[in-house]
């Protein structure tokens, strides 16, 4: 079982179009899909399920699809609280988060401080965030650290990296999971995602269900992870 799964929720614009309905009620019924994963996941022993909900890049959508989305947002957080307490999953949140509209930072910190001693699964929400931008974060905060002389140019590795990331306290995703049929990244979890095997899927986010995430599980279980071993070196180290 993966420890760590991430996943690109895509499709929800397209759902809504092709039953000729707008683009907001796509993103509303895909909440039902994250309810159904999130679930899904606490019950397999999932420890951390990482969901690309709003991306840098999504700022520049129409305004009326970005609003829709922020009150979606705070809307569904708060009404999922009681959920999320029920159920022992710590809500926490990566990305931007200062860009959000006030009122969905108060209920997105509310909900993070109400759920922080939950421990059966952490929901890491992605949220005007890109892997880019995290990585620019990181590398400011180690310049800084070199400036003041805490740092020494030489002694910057992958953990220093890896320290500096709004990811830090999660181990890397070990399968990431991406909907509607697109096959590229869009700039999630660039550093993280360097051995983390794909699963792309044509469904779409508003369809997708428990047995698709199953299914995803399933794939994964039948990859050989091999780190640039060879395949004959694999059993001698599991
Ligand atoms: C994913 O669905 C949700 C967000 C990016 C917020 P889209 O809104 O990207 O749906 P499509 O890709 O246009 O169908
Ligand atoms: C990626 O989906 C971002 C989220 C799912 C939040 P997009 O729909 O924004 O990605 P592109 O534009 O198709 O690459
Ligand atoms: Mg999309």
């Amino acid at each position: 079982m993966p420890r760590h799964v991430a996943i690109i929720m895509d499709g929800n614009g397209r759902w809504a179009l092709q039953k000729g309905h707008l683009r907001s009620l796509g993103h509303a019924h895909g909440v039902d899909a994250v309810r159904a994963v999130t679930e899904a996941a606490a019950e397999v022993g999932v420890e951390y399920l990482t969901l690309y909900a709003f991306s840098t890049e999504n700022w520049r959508r129409p305004q009326e699809e970005i609003n829709a989305l922020m009150e979606l947002l705070v809307h569904t957080i708060k009404s999922e609280t009681d959920t999320l307490m029920k159920n022992g999953i710590k809500l926490e949140a990566i990305g931007n988060l200062e860009q959000l509209p006030e009122s969905c930072n108060n209920q997105l910190m509310e909900t993070v401080h109400a759920t922080r001693n939950n421990n059966r699964m952490t929901l890491i929400l992605a949220l005007s965030y890109s892997g880019r931008w995290d990585i620019i974060e990181a590398t400011r905060k180690i310049a800084r650290e070199v400036k003041s002389g805490n740092l020494n140019p030489e002694d910057i590795d992958e953990d220093v990296l890896n320290n500096a990331l709004n990811t830090a306290r999660y181990p890397n995703p070990e399968l990431l999971i991406r909907t509607s049929g697109e096959q590229r990244i869009s700039n999630f979890l660039l550093w993280e995602i360097a051995y983390a095997e794909m699963h792309f899927t044509p469904v779409l986010w508003p369809d997708f269900t428990k047995d698709d995430f199953y299914t995803a599980l399933l794939d994964y279980q039948n990859r050989e992870r091999r780190f640039g071993l060879t395949g004959a070196q694999i059993p001698s180290i599991s």
